[in-house]
This record gives structure tokens, C-alpha cells and sequence, in this order.
């Protein structure tokens, strides 16, 4: 068995996928990974239990119920995999390297253990395929409002008697960073306005299940928040929202092979910037308050040019989507990429399966062949390897899409809801 970075065993599986059948039916879509994994971090921060529903089976979401139980945190499921948190004895307040270097969402732990014990130690998370990924902002948000951090031997250790609300400017547009300082302005002593905080709904929905807990935070899903400080945190019952990034794949998906599907359990109103640039490719979009539909009649997309930016804008999470479908599209599309500095790692893999696309800078100019074709490819990170098993899903012949552990992390079930919708896939083992 080969052996990760990671010094785990990795799960060498691959993913056969036979292109060429038009997506056709109805699935659901699942809770959202990037609200799940703060909104679990959040937890250290209550004093009594709380349960969280609609959450998804992935990867990172069973590594961050990992690392809460190393705290000494109480997670447990009930029968409908509702997941049922007790933190109220937390007996371990530090993030090992072991698990923070495979989940670096682990870092949204910081926030919530200094908030409520006044301390957290917490590997550094390194940088991934994507980028540096620097946690700066992160620590300098901390250090603001009084804490003592110190980042030594790959570790943030973060002291403080009791942090103080303050008046925090990010200088980039950081969710986690959001999240991170919001979940620590809870317990402050004081006021905390966050400027130039990300919208993103996630954090919308993060925000929501401090509030049922007792939180004062007004504000989110705008670029001020303001947060006052309370003694502490209750226990509630929360439902976690709807992916939009696993939405957008699957209208993706269609889109790519002329199909036609309808995803149930959605938020269309979180796919604003998507959903125009389907409109603009051709597809037939319909939807109401949960679902959303979208028919591309047998036909071959148009390409379309993207810019990804932060929420509201085209989400960065959906730009190797889009490669995919401007790489068999009719026409020129380009893919502007203004958020991330290494993004562009399935360009090099989609090459391979006959894409005619051109990085200059950070744009990729795609154009359009007639036809993708099947070839080995490797995934490189969770949304690439989306990427990828769209373009093998167009294209002629059959796939093997390599190093899948990247898609467990993000994407439930997804031969299982592929097969839903008739498409040709199946995992082999590696
Ligand atoms: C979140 O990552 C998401 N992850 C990412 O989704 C998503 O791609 C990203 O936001 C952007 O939307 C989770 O929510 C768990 P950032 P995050 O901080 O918070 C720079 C996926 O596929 N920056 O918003 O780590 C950073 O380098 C993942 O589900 C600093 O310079 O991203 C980047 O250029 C991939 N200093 C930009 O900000 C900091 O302290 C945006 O990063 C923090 C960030």
C-alpha cells in the first residue's frame, strides 16, 4: 500500500469512469462541508451539549470529530447520523500536526479553545496544492484582541486571560479568518466589528448556530460584522445548509454531457454567480426555494469567461468545474483565477485528456474541442479531482482518475449519487 504525506496508509483507490451518457435524473444534496467543519469547531465554545443535523459523511468532516475527541470532547450519532457534541469537559486543548497536516480546517479550532479556556496550541497548517495558504491574519486577529501568540516549532500557541473585543480591518478577504475571529469575539469582554470579513453563506450559517446558542453577532453575510461578547455559550439543536459547491458541480456535470438533472435539498439563492454563467452557456436553469433543475437539452456547451472572487462573486471552489466544461465547450473561454496562486493543477491533467488550454499568468485560456479524451489522470486536490471526473464523464472512452482520497473529503457518495443519475462510474480498487 503506498503511504501518504500524510504517514498514513493513503487509500490508493482510483475511479473508472466510462464518458459519454447524459446525466439524467434526481439526487439530493448534502449539508455543506466548509459550514459543517467551523460550525463543529464552534462546539468547544458551548457549555452545555448541543446536536448538529444534516451533517455530511466525509472525510474531513470524520477528521474533525477526531480531533474534538482527542480534546476530550463527547461526540456521539444518533440514529439518523444526527451528531450528538458534549463540550462542556474539554481536557486537551492543543491540535496535533498528526491531524492538522491532513485537514488544515483544523486551524478553526484556534478561535473557539482561546475564546473559552484562554488557551490552544495548534500545528501550523502547512501550505497544499493549492497555495501558501498563510494563517497570518488568523494570529494577528488574535494578538489584537490581547491574546499572547507565539508560533514556534510548526505550533500557534495562544494565551489569554480573557480576549477583548476590538475593531479588526482584514487586509484580504479571509473566510476562515472570518470564522476563526468571529467564533473568538463571542466570549470577549467587549465589542468586536470585523471590516472587510467575508460573506460567504457559510459564514451566515455559522453565525446563525452561535446565535441559537446565545451569541450577540450582527452583521454576517456582509463585509462588517459586529459581535458583543457574552459570559457564555448554551446548548442548542442546529441544521446545517445546503452545499452549494456539491450543487454546482453535479449542474455542472449535466451541463458537460447534455443532460438533464434536478438536485433536491439546495439553496439556489447561494448559486446566484453559477447559475448565471450556466444561463450563459446554454443550459436551462429552473428553481424554487429547495431545488434546482437545469436541462441542457442534448446540446454542447458554449464557453464562458470566469473570474473567481470572493462571495458574492464566482466561487474559486468552482473554477476546475468550469475548466472542465470550457475544455469541450464550443467557443473561447478564459478562467481568471485571482484568489489562490497554485490553482490551476487540473489544467496540466485535463491536457492530458486533449484540452487545448493555455495558462498565462494566473488566466487560463481554454479552447473548446469537439471531444475530451479518456486518459489516466491524477487528482491533485478536493475540487481538481472533481474537476477531472467531470471532464472523464464527457469525455470518449474510459477514465481512470487517480488518488480519489481527494474527492472523499468533499464530495458524499458520489458514485453512489452519480449512479443516481446513470451515469458510468465505478471504484476500483488501487
Ligand atoms: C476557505 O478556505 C474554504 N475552506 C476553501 O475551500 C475556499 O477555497 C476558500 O475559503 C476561498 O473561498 C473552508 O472553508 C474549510 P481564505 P480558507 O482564507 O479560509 C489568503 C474547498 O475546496 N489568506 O478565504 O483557507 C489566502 O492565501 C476549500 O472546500 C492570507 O493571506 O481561504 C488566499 O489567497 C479549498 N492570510 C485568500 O486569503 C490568512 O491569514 C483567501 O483564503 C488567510 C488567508
Amino acid at each position: 500500500m503506498a503511504r501518504s504525506g500524510a504517514g498514513e496508509l493513503a487509500n490508493v483507490d482510483k475511479l473508472l469512469i466510462t464518458g459519454g451518457t447524459a446525466l439524467d435524473g434526481t439526487i439530493d444534496v448534502s449539508g455543506a462541508k466548509n459550514a459543517t467543519l467551523p460550525i463543529l469547531a464552534a462546539t468547544l465554545l458551548a457549555s452545555e451539549p448541543v446536536t448538529v443535523s444534516n451533517v455530511p459523511q466525509l472525510k474531513d468532516v470524520a477528521t474533525t470529530i477526531t480531533l474534538l475527541q482527542s480534546m476530550g470532547v463527547q461526540v456521539t450519532f444518533d440514529e439518523k447520523l444526527n451528531v450528538e457534541v458534549d463540550a462542556t469537559a474539554v481536557n486537551n486543548r492543543c491540535a496535533p500536526y498528526e491531524l492538522v497536516k491532513t485537514m488544515r480546517a483544523s486551524i478553526l479550532v484556534l478561535g473557539p479553545l482561546v475564546a473559552r479556556f484562554g488557551e490552544a496550541d495548534v500545528s501550523l497548517p502547512g501550505g497544499c496544492a493549492i497555495g501558501a495558504r498563510p494563517v497570518n491574519l488568523h494570529v494577528q486577529g488574535l494578538q489584537a484582541m490581547g491574546a499572547h501568540v507565539v508560533v514556534e516549532n510548526g505550533f500557534i500557541r495562544a494565551r489569554a486571560d480573557r480576549l477583548q473585543g476590538t475593531h479588526i480591518v482584514f487586509d484580504t478577504v479571509t473566510v476562515t479568518g472570518t470564522e476563526n475571529l468571529m467564533m473568538a469575539a463571542v466570549l470577549a469582554d467587549g465589542e468586536t466589528v470585523l471590516e472587510n470579513a467575508a460573506r460567504e453563506p457559510e459564514i451566515t450559517d455559522l453565525a446563525n448556530f452561535l446565535q441559537q446558542m446565545g451569541a450577540k453577532i450582527s452583521g454576517a453575510g456582509t463585509s462588517t460584522i459586529r459581535i458583543e461578547g457574552v459570559d457564555s455559550l448554551a446548548g442548542t439543536q442546529y441544521k446545517v445548509l445546503p452545499d452549494r459547491i456539491e450543487c454546482g458541480t453535479y449542474l455542472v456535470a449535466a451541463a458537460m454531457t447534455g443532460g438533464r438533472i434536478r438536485l433536491n435539498h439546495a439553496a439556489p439563492e447561494n448559486l446566484e454567480a453559477v447559475i448565471l454563467k450556466l444561463q450563459e452557456a446554454g443550459a436551462l436553469v429552473e428553481y424554487g426555494d429547495d431545488w434546482i433543475a437545469l436541462d441542457m437539452q442534448g446540446k454542447r456547451p458554449q464557453a464562458v469567461d470566469i473570474r473567481t472572487s470572493p462571495y458574492p462573486g464566482f466561487p474559486t471552489d468552482m473554477q476546475a468545474q468550469f475548466c472542465a466544461m470550457n475544455a469541450m465547450s464550443s467557443g473561447v473561454g478564459t478562467v481568471t483565477e485571482t484568489i489562490f496562486e497554485n490553482r490551476f493543477q487540473h489544467v496540466l491533467e485535463l491536457q492530458r485528456m486533449g484540452a487545448d488550454i493555455q495558462i498565462e499568468g494566473n488566466m487560463a485560456v481554454c479552447r473548446g474541442v469537439e471531444k475530451l479524451t479518456a486518459a489516466p489522470v491524477m487528482a491533485t486536490d478536493l475540487r481538481a479531482s472533481a474537476g477531472l471526473i467531470l471532464a472523464g464523464l464527457a469525455a470518449e472512452g474510459e477514465t481512470l482518475v487517480d488518488r480519489i482520497y481527494h474527492v472523499d473529503r468533499g464530495y458524499e457518495r458520489i458514485e453512489e449519487k452519480l449512479h443516481q443519475l446513470v451515469a458510468q462510474i465505478k471504484r476500483v480498487p488501487g
